[in-house]
């Protein structure tokens, strides 16, 4: 298979009508503060446990195409044995890799933030594909205050996140272009929409530059929300316009698809938002949604860590991705909650 109709084909299993992505790629430190909530150790051991759980899911396959894993996870097995990017291949759930090495401060820019992990990224993604992995993510990051994020920090990032794609499509691995402008702040709606089309230009304009082609990458946005101290707190209509017009004048109709992250909504919040920005279709791209902890909140606390309770996590992740399937369609009913 060429390398292009090798990207087109993963692309076209994961974008499909009614199903998005499941985002089970946090870090050491970051399933290190999840697994805090419900007082579990941290270890390998327990990593394993719970995301094997989250893959077994039966039925996941019919509301998710695919899912972001961290590198540990490649690497480790379901209980009888079986690989789990192989678990989630196997339930129609294409398995992919976070590839980026984490953010830390850009040098001279106080306040603002740089990802890392260009350096070996070929030789790193050809041992990810051996081990199954079909598409990457790497996650810029931008915070908001009056005078941040910086021209200079939006550039410098979109330069990471474009030379990224470009190493990912030349290996035949689909790239999720994440820019993640944060929710933190007391910053208005108006703000959030200002900075987030500032950085899409900017990470647009990068892709073509490094012949990034548009239409074998997802793109993975925040949503346009009012700041998470701000006040009043935009209504879901408001959230819906906003990001739907920031898309819409920003990202070219060639993007197959955008999948939203949750960014530290509720879930119930992430599944309403989706829904109201899919009801003002039609749209040029698919609109669903990768989130992390608005789908993994649910069974992680019905879980707890204990065997005798897989059933009932496995549970809660099916009905919140079930209704998530229902937002991506416009379908979503609040009462569908009960
Ligand atoms: P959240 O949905 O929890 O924001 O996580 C999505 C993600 O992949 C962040 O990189």
């Amino acid at each position: 298979m060429s390398t292009q109709s090798e990207l087109q084909a993963t692309v076209d299993a994961m974008v499909q009508p009614g199903k998005g992505l499941l985002a089970a790629d946090e870090s050491g430190p970051t399933i290190a503060k999840r697994f805090k909530t419900i007082g579990l150790d941290s270890t390998e051991e327990n990593h394993r446990r719970y995301r094997t759980m989250l893959l077994s899911t039966p039925g996941l396959g019919a509301f998710i195409s695919g899912v972001i894993l961290y590198e540990e996870t490649l690497g480790q097995k379901a209980d009888n044995g079986t690989p789990l990017p192989e678990l989630a291949a196997s339930a129609g759930i294409v398995p992919g890799i976070k590839v980026d090495l984490g953010k830390t401060a850009l040098a001279l820019a106080p306040g603002d933030e740089i990802t890392e992990g260009l350096d070996g990224l070929a030789a790193r993604l050809d041992g990810y594909k051996k081990q199954g992995a079909r598409f990457a993510k790497w996650r810029a990051v931008y915070n908001i205050t009056a005078t941040l994020p910086s021209a200079f920090a939006m550039e410098a990032n979109a330069h990471a996140l474009a030379r990224y794609a470009a190493i990912c499509q030349q290996a035949g691995i689909v790239p999720i272009v994440e820019p993640e402008v944060l929710m933190d702040g007391a910053h208005t709606i108006e703000r959030c929409a200002q900075v987030t089309a500032e950085v899409l230009h900017e990470v647009f304009g990068a892709l073509h530059r490094h012949r990034v082609t548009l239409e074998h990458m997802l793109l993975k946005p925040n949503m346009v929300l009012s700041g998470t101290d701000s006040k009043p707190v935009a209504a879901t209509a408001a959230v819906a316009a906003h990001t739907v017009q920031v898309l819409k004048r920003a990202v070219p109709a060639a993007v197959p698809g955008i999948v939203f992250l949750s960014g530290g909504q509720t879930p119930e919040e992430a599944t309403l938002n989706l829904d109201a920005m899919n009801r003002l279709g039609p749209l040029p791209w698919g609109l669903t949604f990768s989130y992390g902890r608005a789908l993994q909140e649910p069974p992680l606390t019905a879980w707890k860590g204990k065997d005798e309770n897989v059933e009932a996590a496995q549970q809660a992740l099916l009905k919140r991705a079930q209704l998530n399937s229902e937002a991506s369609l416009g379908k979503y009913q609040v009462s569908m909650e009960k």
